[in-house]
């Protein structure tokens, strides 16, 4: 498979049980510059190569996606959508992983339309506010890179600032929407999905009791 291709022709591409014995930043960089999340103010003790595991509500803090919706499922979102420029890439590595857990990846061509009618040219979000006095920047969903087109969606990290924003909330969040996305399962040592962060969104199923020792590994590159 020519990876490289697969991934500019389809936003995405898995590979099933791919080098398993090979590190993530090793196999990430053939592909582009990891990025160094703790160069980021607010992110200083996150490591480049991050360890995902299942959390429990309880056990997490609020700030994370676990503190918010514990086992169940994450709804879809950008990684990093809070930042100016979210990374381009990300890479998901499987180290052990379940048949009943997916990461749902919907790509944006699939619900483009119905967001330009929803107003997504205008529409304007911003950090969530983290409870500091800090001013906090304006980030239009829908922007440019080098030319390139580029969205961004969170709804836990970000919030509206106006309405054109609420409305798309409300699609981003509809069952309807959920199940038009692409289920892929990282079950096997070195399974690995690498994602378009910016043409795609993605999700978390939720994770039954028994599939709470899941761990995949995760870096991000541009
Ligand atoms: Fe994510």
């Amino acid at each position: 498979m020519d990876i490289k291709s697969e991934l500019s022709k389809k936003g995405f591409v898995f590979i099933p049980k791919w080098e398993p014995d090979a590190e993530i930043e090793y196999l990430a960089k053939k592909f582009g510059k990891i990025v160094k999340v703790s160069d980021y103010v607010g992110h200083e003790i996150i490591p480049n190569t991050q360890k995902i595991r299942p959390k429990t509500q309880s056990n997490s803090s609020k700030n994370q996606y676990s503190g918010k919706f514990g086992l169940d499922a994450f709804p879809f979102h950008t990684d990093l959508a809070h930042w100016s420029k979210p990374p381009k890439f990300l890479m998901l590595r499987c180290v052990r992983g379940f048949e009943q857990v997916s990461t749902k990846v919907l790509p944006l061509k699939y619900i483009l339309d119905q967001l330009f009618e929803l107003g997504l040219r205008r529409a304007v979000a911003q950090p969530r506010s983290n409870g500091s006095n800090t001013k906090s920047c304006l980030l239009p969903l829908l922007f440019k890179i080098n030319n390139q087109r580029c969205i961004r969606w969170d709804s836990l990290f970000l919030e509206a600032v106006n309405d054109n924003v609420k409305r798309i909330q409300h699609v981003m969040l509809k069952n309807e929407t959920w199940d038009m996305a692409i289920d892929i399962k990282l079950v096997d040592s070195g399974d690995t999905l690498i994602l378009n962060n910016h043409s795609n969104f993605h999700a978390r199923s939720n994770i039954p009791k028994e599939c709470i020792d899941r761990e995949l590994e995760r870096v991000y590159f541009n």
